[in-house]
């Protein structure tokens, strides 16, 4: 790979204002071509406001965000994005939900669709539950879907804001695990905001820590862990020192 080729995403000197609110103060960093990155930081330090504006979703006040060294203006299909709650849509199956979503992919037939829906649901694990609507899936299960639905048109980077915060802590665990299996397979640039430093060492190849008012990069930790990831990993003693390190620079005072 070359430097031309690489897809990475850059952010380069973002400061968001919402009104007097500074939510991102002169923010760069960069996500590199299939890179897990996450960002944690304390509630209101502008997590999903940098998620945003890579999105496409909010405009940055100053500075861009820009992938494959195009400014992003706007949402986009080389970009999914996957929230805390699942949104799903309550009148169709959830072979139907991610069908839906492969309609603005251009070139495909139904038949071709309902193929691609049925792989990615398999994917995340909910082969056999293709039929069932939102309402008869768990939260979890809603989640699975939602992640297959952004999947599922083949995205360069995948865009999670706290995806597994309403899930009760066993189902979160599988989730991660999940996740990480899909990742380590299909890879891809990921951004991962997330309260759950856990989560954020489990899952990734980096974490960027931020700090609130107005919020800033405090520090990137680079986690050198080996791949693929099983759950045995986090009982150990290079986990748990990743862990301490990344909850004391949350908590540290001063800029
Ligand atoms: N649409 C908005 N209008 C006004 N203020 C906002 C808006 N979105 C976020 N903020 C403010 O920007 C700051 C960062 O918010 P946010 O990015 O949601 O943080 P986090 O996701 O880390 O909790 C907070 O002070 C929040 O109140
Ligand atoms: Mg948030």
């Amino acid at each position: 790979m070359t430097l031309l080729t690489a897809r990475k995403v850059e952010v380069a000197n973002v400061t968001k204002q919402f009104g007097e609110v500074t939510a991102l103060s002169d923010i760069s960093l960069t996500l590199g071509q299939n890179e897990f990155v996450s960002v944690v930081g304390a509630s209101g330090c502008g997590k999903s406001t940098l998620l945003s504006v890579i999105a496409g979703l909010e405009p940055p006040t100053a500075g861009s965000a820009s992938l494959g060294g195009h400014v992003l203006t706007g949402p986009g299909r080389d970009r999914g994005v996957v929230f805390q709650s699942a949104t799903l849509l309550p009148w169709l199956s959830a072979l139907g939900n991610v069908e839906f979503a492969l309609r603005g992919e251009e070139g495909l037939t139904k038949k071709q669709r309902i193929d691609r829906a049925r792989e990615v649901l398999a994917q995340v694990g909910l082969d056999g539950f293709e039929d069932k609507f939102p309402s008869q899936l768990s939260g979890g299960m809603q989640q699975r879907v939602a992640l297959a639905r952004s999947l599922s048109y083949g995205p360069e980077v995948l865009l999670m804001d706290e995806p597994f915060g309403a899930l009760d802590a066993l189902t979160r665990r599988t989730m991660q695990e999940l996740l990480t299996q899909v990742w380590e397979k299909h890879r891809m640039t990921v951004m991962l905001i997330t309260h759950d430093i856990e989560e954020a060492v489990f899952t990734s190849d980096r974490v960027i820590v931020m700090t609130p008012r107005p919020g800033r990069i405090r520090a990137e930790i680079p986690i050198e862990l080996d791949r693929p990831r099983h759950a045995d990993l986090i009982g150990t003693p290079a986990f748990h020192s990743y862990y301490t390190e990344i909850l004391a620079l949350i908590h540290e005072r001063g800029h």
